[in-house]
């Protein structure tokens, strides 16, 4: 029998090399499992309760709203509001950080995160998911939040990770020392080790893109998409094009079998010079990730755990997966390839 270990245990086995396997992150690991057992549940079942479709309302990124995007973004406040650790949370839905509610305990850490990525598919079931991020506050405790304990650079985070509701609900995520995948078993209703210390292929044989931009791109990021379809790269062959537009099973799928994501910068919209992609609750925790399995995650030209964020929903251009994959990006970028 496989060894059935609970992402708990997991924590306990390495509590010697996890600085994080402190109780009060296994509460907020805890509370956000829970969260992602709930949206779990609601995502499995949409289509047939109604959690399809709009709410009719844009957030703030100008976006329209997904029942299911709000359903998810109001659970996560709820129940990580709750779990005691806390000290401010932000949201991709929410304008401003989220203070924790008043008489609530609190604690030392900011939790970032998207609660609901991919929402494009959710009404024609494909796989979505959650990104989250955590770091510790910078300001002395039982002072007022200030927006630089959440706008901190990506190497500063404590742990990151991504809940991906698919085939199966996984939980993917690192505290700094290394990748590990749990899957839920709904039987009995735990996430268990089912991917022990991912490593990302240092080259990759997919890509990922979505080429209808091709005409809002600048010759350079063109080169780049040409590169990996040319027979005559340096695998010496195309690489297949994988893009299901939800980044975060685009870059789990890449994760485990190797190659790149890529959003990059385009011209469609004056309003988003940078792309689409948020640095904070997008970019920096998958980069995490990737560079903790081995692999690059850059914004064209600086590593993206690098970048000091100005506000809360700035865009970045993203690069992300294999090591090889990304540094070709870069070269051809930098004129050297
Ligand atoms: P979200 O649903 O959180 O807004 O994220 C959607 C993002 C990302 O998941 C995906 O890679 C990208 O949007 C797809 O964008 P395009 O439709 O422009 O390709
Ligand atoms: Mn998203
Ligand atoms: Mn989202």
């Amino acid at each position: 029998m496989t060894q059935q270990i609970t992402v708990t245990e997991h924590l306990l086995l390495h509590q010697k090399e996890e600085p994080m396997a402190t109780g009060r992150f296994t509460r907020l690991l805890n509370e956000l499992i829970l969260s992602a057992k709930i949206i779990s549940r609601e995502v499995n079942k949409a289509g047939l309760v109604d959690v399809l479709g709009f709410t009719g309302d844009r957030n703030v990124q100008g976006e329209e709203v997904k029942k299911l995007d709000e359903y998810s973004n109001r659970v996560l406040i709820h129940r990580m509001a709750r779990c005691g650790v806390l000290c401010a949370m932000a949201s991709e839905e929410n304008a401003d950080i989220i203070e924790i509610p008043h008489g609530l305990p609190t604690g030392g850490y900011v939790f970032i995160f998207d609660p609901l990525d991919g929402s494009s598919n959710i009404d024609v079931n494909v796989n979505i998911g959650t990104i989250f991020s955590i770091y510790r506050r910078k300001s002395p405790k039982e002072t007022p939040i200030l927006s630089t304990d959440v706008l901190q650079k990506g190497s500063e985070q404590i742990a990151a990770g991504y809940f991906l509701y698919g085939t199966s609900t996984m939980l993917v995520y690192s505290t700094g020392n290394g990748v590990n995948g749990f899957t839920l078993d709904p039987g009995v209703g735990e996430f268990l080790l089912s991917h022990p210390n991912i490593r990302i292929p240092e080259r990759g044989r997919i890509y990922s893109v979505n080429e209808g931009y091709y005409h809002y791109w600048d010759p350079a990021t063109r080169r780049i998409v040409e590169y990996f379809k040319n027979p005559g790269n340096e695998s010496s062959k195309p690489y297949s094009s994988r893009y299901i537009g939800s980044l975060v099973s685009d870059f789990h799928r890449n994760l485990i079998y190797g190659g790149i994501f890529m959003y990059p910068a385009d011209r469609r919209d004056p309003k988003k010079p940078r792309g689409k992609l948020r640095l904070m609750c997008e970019a920096a925790p998958l980069a995490m990730l990737v560079e903790q399995a081995g692999g690059m995650a850059v914004d064209g030209e600086r590593r993206i755990l690098d970048i000091e964020p100005e506000q809360l929903h700035q865009r970045v251009p993203l690069f992300i997966g294999s090591k090889q994959d990304v540094q070709k990006v870069l070269d051809i970028y930098a004129g050297k390839a």
